[in-house]
């Protein structure tokens, strides 16, 4: 599994990350991270494969101050094990809005309006093949 990390980004409304990888086979979960640090993030997105009570699912949540906040759930990850994967993530503003190949997209509000994201993760069952930031 693989971790990335931008310690000293600076993207705000309108930019975007575009994020191209290949699945591994037997991938378990992985994740894009977005915010101030590992301990406040705006935006935790994180696909899984295997969950134990939900198989696969998109599960999205902001940590603040170290502590998770309500998770959300998306019960259709069109994502699969061992394919190769494009995910467009914007930031709107008010809310992230990341594209996944099948057209879908999932919304996730920017709780604490936090207007700079400096800290960028990326980790887990993926590898990495492309990072473009715009
Ligand atoms: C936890 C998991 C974290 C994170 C969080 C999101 O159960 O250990 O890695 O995914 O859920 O709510």
């Amino acid at each position: 599994s693989m971790q990335l990390e931008l310690k000293n980004a600076y993207l705000r409304t309108g930019d975007q990350l575009k994020i191209k990888g290949e699945i591994l086979h037997d991938a378990e979960r992985f994740q894009i991270d977005l915010g101030y640090s590992e301990d406040d993030l705006a935006l935790h997105f994180n696909p899984r494969f295997h969950d134990d009570s939900d198989g696969t699912v998109i599960v999205c949540n902001s940590k603040t101050a170290g502590c998770w906040g309500d998770e959300m759930r998306d019960m259709h990850n069109p994502l699969h094990r061992g394919t190769e994967v494009k995910i467009v993530v914007k930031l709107a503003g008010d809310m992230f809005e990341v594209e996944l190949p099948d057209g879908q997209e999932v919304k996730f509000p920017n709780r604490a309006g936090v207007d700079l994201i400096s800290f960028v993760r990326i980790r887990g069952d993926l590898k990495l093949t492309s990072l473009k930031i715009s």
